[in-house]
């Protein structure tokens, strides 16, 4: 069998995985560290606790972050099968994928080239036993480089991406970049989050604003995109993912989880509501009539 035939065949199988899928989207960022895998992993611990069912894939290959955030480190790789694999629940509505499970030693170094990356995400696609999902949340490494490239190129279905950046000007360049990769590749573009929009002091509660505050709205307000919402630092929420649980429901108020959740929220319901801009893209809205109450759009949900 030829090559092409080969990668066809797979492209066959991770379409039939994804006809499974309600929505997948694609968080990225330009600049590293600015947020992606805590939106990523809170959003989906949202989600899950909304009742939605959530797949979480980590195609952060070199630098796997997302099973310590989840509490699920040392997890290993199931199959029945010995072909496909399972993969590892965090509760019985949120289930993850990540390199970090077959690696032995989790200091060890993934040395890969581009057609390595390739052929893993695309096998995470493929071989793994997803199931009914409302949600793929792919995590991504920053930049717009082969991770990217392949998840777009393997899912042309792809509902849309969900950028992050911090309120700094270097973080935003790096932003645009992203911003016009989804235009580029025909992506829809979800929302802007501008994480780590001011520090909330622990002690006096004001907010110190380190890496500035507003440059991702602006952005926004600049490029044509939706912005989602701020995220303040908080040291607590630096502290549960260190300790892998549930910030949003294992903690008291804080402002960095309402945004959180509010985000969730607007991601599952309000934009599916939304009739301040067009949200076609996003395909069957998941909209619950409990949570629809003020709301007059003309969506499924309603007319049951
Ligand atoms: N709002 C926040 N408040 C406090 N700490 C945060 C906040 N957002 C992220 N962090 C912390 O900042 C660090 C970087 O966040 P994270 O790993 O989510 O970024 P990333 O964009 O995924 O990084 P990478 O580019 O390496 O994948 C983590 O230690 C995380 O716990
Ligand atoms: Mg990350």
């Amino acid at each position: 069998m030829s090559d092409k035939d080969e990668f066809e065949i797979v492209n066959e199988k991770i379409r039939a995985r994804m006809d499974k899928i309600g929505r997948k989207i694609m968080i990225m960022s330009g600049k590293g560290g600015v947020g992606k895998t805590t939106v990523t992993v809170n959003l989906a611990n949202e989600l899950s606790a909304m009742g939605c069912k959530v797949g979480v894939l980590d195609t952060d290959l070199h630098g796997p972050n997302v099973a310590k955030m989840f509490g699920i480190e040392g997890a290993s790789l199931m199959s029945n099968d010995g072909v496909t694999f399972l993969p590892v629940e965090v509760n019985e509505n949120l289930k993850v994928i990540s390199l970090s499970f077959a690696l032995e030693d989790q200091d060890a170094p993934v040395i890969w080239r581009g057609s390595m990356k390739m052929g893993a995400i695309r096998q995470f696609l493929s071989d793994v036993e997803w199931g009914d999902l409302d949600y793929l949340l792919i995590d991504t490494p920053p930049g717009t480089g082969d991770e990217q490239l392949t998840v777009c190129q393997a899912i042309p279905e792809l509902t849309g991406t969900i950028i992050v950046t911090t309120p700094q000007d270097v973080a935003v360049l790096d932003a645009r970049k992203s911003v016009n990769f989804s235009r580029r590749m025909g992506v829809a573009i979800i929302g802007v989050i501008e994480n780590m929009s001011g520090l909330v002091c622990p002690e006096c509660k004001t907010e110190i604003p380190v890496f500035g505050k507003g440059g991702g709205k602006r952005m926004c307000e600049d490029m044509h995109v939706p912005f989602l919402g701020s995220v303040p630092m908080e040291i607590d929420l630096r502290i549960a993912e260190d300790k892998g649980v549930d910030f949003l429901t294992s903690q008291g108020s804080h402002p960095s989880a309402e945004a959180l959740k509010k985000i969730a929220n607007e991601i599952n319901y309000g934009t599916a509501c939304s009739t301040s801009r067009d949200t076609s893209f996003l395909g069957t809205p998941f909209c619950k009539p409990s949570a629809c109450s003020s709301c007059t759009a003309d969506c499924p949900s309603r007319k049951k």
